[in-house]
């Protein structure tokens, strides 16, 4: 496939995982981050501040073919279990995953073409809420609305907008954030990291290839008909039906 994908958050777990996948397919790949590695392909920006669309939109200019997909795989910084989590910091969390959604899609508007994606890595405690990842779950929440909105609003121009949302996955920052639950619980981090895996039926954490996957197959185009909708990549964790 040629073109151009815009992966913010490419340093990451998740979204070197998905960078590397795209540029497996064959798209040119702009990597998005505040403080880049050294190297060719990559665009310094923080998706939380409005100079983040010009300079995604300069990084994007002279690059091959359409934008064929943008993901939004940013970090959220760690704000704490419902119980202490300071209320603004749901407020900054909003504003980073979603604010900077639409920062990434106004930055390469008029590079999309039909059959283009948007993508959002949000997560599965955004449909099933758990008080100690209290700002991931209202943001992601957040995230799967906006995803809907893009999509109606895009549609018209056959570009398609998708939500992927792994369960926990296997990465540095769930193992960040289960060392801060064990420290505070006084057990140890293959403790928590058990429970997070207990979670699912199948009794394991999410991978970062298994999230690329997703990602990347949404360049199918017969996935355009999961336009609006939420990828669920909980190995089997969640309970309800809708
Ligand atoms: N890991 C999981 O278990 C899991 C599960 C479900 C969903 N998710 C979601 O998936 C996303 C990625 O998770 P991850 O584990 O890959 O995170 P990660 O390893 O911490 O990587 C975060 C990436 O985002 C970049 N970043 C952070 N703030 C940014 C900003 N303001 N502007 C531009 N880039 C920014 C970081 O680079 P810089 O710091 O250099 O900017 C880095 O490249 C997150 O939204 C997370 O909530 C993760």
């Amino acid at each position: 496939m040629t073109g151009t994908a815009v992966v913010v958050g490419a340093s990451g777990a998740l979204g070197s995982a998905i960078a590397d996948r795209l540029r497996a397919d064959g798209l040119h790949v702009v990597a998005v981050a505040r403080t880049p590695p050294v190297g060719d392909g990559w665009c310094t920006a923080d998706i939380g501040s409005d100079d983040s669309v010009a300079a995604v939109a300069a990084a994007v200019a002279d690059t091959p073919g359409p934008v064929r997909m943008v993901v939004q795989a940013a970090g959220l910084p760690a704000a704490g279990p419902l119980e202490r989590i300071e209320p603004d910091a749901l407020g900054r969390a909003v504003a980073l995953k979603c604010g900077g959604l639409l920062r990434l899609v106004r930055a390469v508007d008029d590079r999309l073409a039909d059959g283009s994606r948007i993508v959002a890595l949000g997560g599965h405690f955004g449909v099933e809420p758990a008080p100690y990842a209290c700002a991931a779950g209202v943001t992601n929440a957040g995230l799967a609305n906006l995803v809907r909105q893009l999509s109606i609003a895009y549609g018209p121009r056959g570009v398609t907008a998708h939500l992927v949302a792994p369960g926990p996955a296997d990465t540095p920052r769930l193992r960040g954030l289960s060392q801060d639950t064990a420290d505070e619980r006084g057990v140890t981090l293959d403790e928590v990291l058990a429970e997070r895996a207990a979670e699912s039926p199948l009794g394991r954490l999410v991978t970062p290839d298994e999230v690329a996957w997703a990602v990347g197959t949404l360049l199918d185009p017969h996935a355009g008909a999961l336009a609006g909708s939420t990828l669920s990549l909980d190995v089997g964790a969640r309970r309800g039906i809708f």
